[in-house]
């Protein structure tokens, strides 16, 4: 009697190894309005409707697939038409017809089908994350893992004859494919970035090469990944950062991700989420070991966005903005940095540059390429003024001698200490007080987040704040006076304060403070 006891838990364990799948049969469909989904045998992976934000009067959803069991449900796939996100309103409906899968918004109209040919009789979501159709013969018609995402899941690989590559989603949030793609060319496997949002490759920044042999890029069962050769060969990526690891797959969720920054990662998240030592995901290996070098193109930004520059920290890529510049999108660090101020060119300019602007001086970062000008031989103060007397110039290097002018976007960012000769001059708006623009708070006084990396030089005798606040009470009174007396309009009162100060000429501002001039 008690061995029978022990058994039958036993079975029951046993039974749930054999059933592989999770039936889904003809016309069963799902809803945004429902909570339920279809989840494989096991109950580590669903198939549903996702929430993509959370305006209560347009809720907007996706169709994927993700972890069920672990606490942050990590998505593995999602619905895509033309590398985009396919997005479903509320009241969208998902549909296994004899077609395929089909998901259509309320009012009946199609937003996504898995394009087929064939007759499909049910459906089925897989132990292995896998979401399958199968036709009246129980062969898989079509497959989740044969339209991957970002994700590669334990014996999901891609072959070469099927033409299918994993993109980078967007942003951390935004699904839609990002800028970054794992691809075959010529028999080797490669990562490039992409001149999104179409899909030229630039140059490549990591090959795994199967000397132009490679039939697929296998992540098998087991949670070893490799290439494998049309005869037969196992090749495993090379690299310091991509180790050779004792695998336990009983023991822990594997999952190989082309990471937003571009970076090709496998991480492990143990099955067991009551352990409660390591939870959440971690890094077991990557590609390329660092991706602030290894990418170096002519086009692009690098794995940072524009105008910002990279750097690895704990196994990441982190994203820097210069002095003066903030991210563009701060839920996206890798969506770039724009300067806080406009760099102005042109005839409304006619106060001289150093009264405008100044250079700052860093040394640890470097935007090789995509320079303008390289003179030669150029002091330090030669480049600084260079720079700054040209309104096209927003950075400056310095390297033994040799000045690179460089404008707007800056690609290839990367924190880097060349040498004792390497200095970068950051042309910044002067005062705090220039930095005002529409919806932007001032800044806080320079004074009270000094960043000793970042030293101001101070240019031309005349500058000093007597100057800034006689400009500025002048401005004021002068916009005054010059609105009585003329019809002009000012144009774009975005730029209002910078217009006005375009009114003065130089000669006015030089005057004294407190003697005004009338025009
Ligand atoms: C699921 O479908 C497969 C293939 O048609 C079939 O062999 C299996 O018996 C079905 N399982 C269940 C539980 O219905
Ligand atoms: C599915 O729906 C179609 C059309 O409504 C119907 O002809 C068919 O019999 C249904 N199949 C099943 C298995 O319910
Ligand atoms: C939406 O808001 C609810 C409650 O405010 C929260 O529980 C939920 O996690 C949010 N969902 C998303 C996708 O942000
Ligand atoms: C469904 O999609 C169609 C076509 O895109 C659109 O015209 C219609 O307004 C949508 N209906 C709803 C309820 O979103
Ligand atoms: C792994 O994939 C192969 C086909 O690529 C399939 O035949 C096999 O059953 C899969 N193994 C498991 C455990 O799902
Ligand atoms: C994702 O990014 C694309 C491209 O910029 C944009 O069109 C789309 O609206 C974004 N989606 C979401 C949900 O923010
Ligand atoms: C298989 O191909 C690889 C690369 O093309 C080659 O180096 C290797 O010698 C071949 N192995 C066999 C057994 O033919
Ligand atoms: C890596 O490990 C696999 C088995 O886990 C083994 O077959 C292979 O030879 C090892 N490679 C190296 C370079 O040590
Ligand atoms: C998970 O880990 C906890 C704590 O170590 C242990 O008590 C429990 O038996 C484990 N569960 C499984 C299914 O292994
Ligand atoms: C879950 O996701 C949130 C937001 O993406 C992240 O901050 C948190 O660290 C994650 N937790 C785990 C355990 O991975
Ligand atoms: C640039 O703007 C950001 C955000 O508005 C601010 O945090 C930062 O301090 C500004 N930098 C300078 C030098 O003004």
């Amino acid at each position: 009697m008690a061995t029978l006891l022990l058994l039958i838990p036993t079975l029951i364990y046993l039974h749930h190894l054999s059933l592989a799948f999770a039936n889904v049969s003809l016309n069963s469909s799902l809803s945004t309005d429902d909570k339920h989904a279809w989840r494989s045998p096991s109950g580590e992976f669903a198939f549903g409707f996702r929430l993509l934000n959370n305006d209560t009067n347009h809720k907007l959803y996706m169709l994927a697939i993700w972890y069920d069991k672990i606490p942050n449900q990590t998505v593995v796939w999602s619905a895509k038409a033309d590398n985009t996100l396919a997005t479903a309103p509320t009241g969208s409906r998902l549909q296994i017809t004899s077609q395929g899968l089909s998901l259509k918004n309320s009012t009946g109209d199609s937003i996504w089908t898995s394009t087929l040919d064939v007759i499909v009789s049910q459906g089925a979501m897989l132990d292995t994350g896998n979401f399958v159709l199968l036709n009246g013969n129980s062969e898989y018609v079509w497959q989740s893992f044969q339209n991957p995402t970002d994700t590669l899941l334990p014996n999901q690989s891609l072959n070469v004859d099927e033409k299918v590559y994993l993109n980078s989603r967007l942003t951390d949030t935004n699904y839609s494919s990002g800028r970054f793609q794992l691809y075959f060319q010529d028999g080797n496997v490669l990562l490039s970035p992409l001149a999104w949002p179409s899909q030229l490759h630039y140059n490549s920044y990591n090959v795994i090469d199967a000397s132009g042999a490679a039939s697929s890029f296998v992540f098998d069962i087991s949670g070893d990944i490799y290439v494998e050769t049309t005869n037969g060969t196992r090749i495993r990526p090379q690299g310091s950062t991509w180790g050779n690891l004792t695998l336990d797959p009983k023991g822990y969720y594997y999952r190989a991700t082309l990471d937003v920054s571009g970076v090709f990662t496998q991480y492990s998240h143990p099955r067991n989420t009551s352990t409660g030592s390591q939870q959440g995901w971690t890094i077991m290996r990557y590609l390329p070991g660092n991706i602030c070098s290894a990418i170096y193109n002519d086009y692009g930004s690098g794995s940072c966005g524009y105008n910002s520059y990279c750097s690895m920290q704990s196994q990441r890529p982190i994203c820097n903005c210069p002095y003066g510049y903030s991210m563009i999108d701060p839920s996206n660090e890798f969506g770039g940095c724009q300067p806080n101020f406009t760099l102005a060119c042109g005839q409304d300019v006619q106060t001289p540059p150093q009264e405008l602007y100044e250079m700052r001086v860093a040394r640890d970062f470097n935007f090789p390429l995509g320079d303008y000008e390289k003179i030669q031989p150029f002091t330090q103060d030669e480049c600084q003024q260079s720079c700054l007397h040209d309104c096209m110039c927003a950075m400056a290097i310095l390297g033994d001698k040799t000045c690179w002018k460089k404008r707007l976007p800056l690609g290839n960012g990367r924190a880097e200490k060349v040498n004792d000769l390497h200095f970068v001059f950051i042309k910044t708006r002067l005062s705090r007080d220039l930095y005002l623009a529409p919806n932007r708070e001032p800044p806080p006084a320079p004074d009270s987040k000094k960043d000793d990396r970042e030293k101001p030089i101070l240019l031309g005798s005349l500058i000093g704040s007597l100057v800034v606040n006689s400009i500025l009470l002048a401005t004021v009174v002068f916009f005054i006076l010059f609105k009585k007396k003329s019809e002009r309009v000012v144009p774009g009162a975005a730029s209002l304060l910078e217009t006005n100060l375009h009114c003065f000429s130089y000669e006015a501002l030089k005057r004294p403070p407190g003697v005004l001039v009338k025009n």
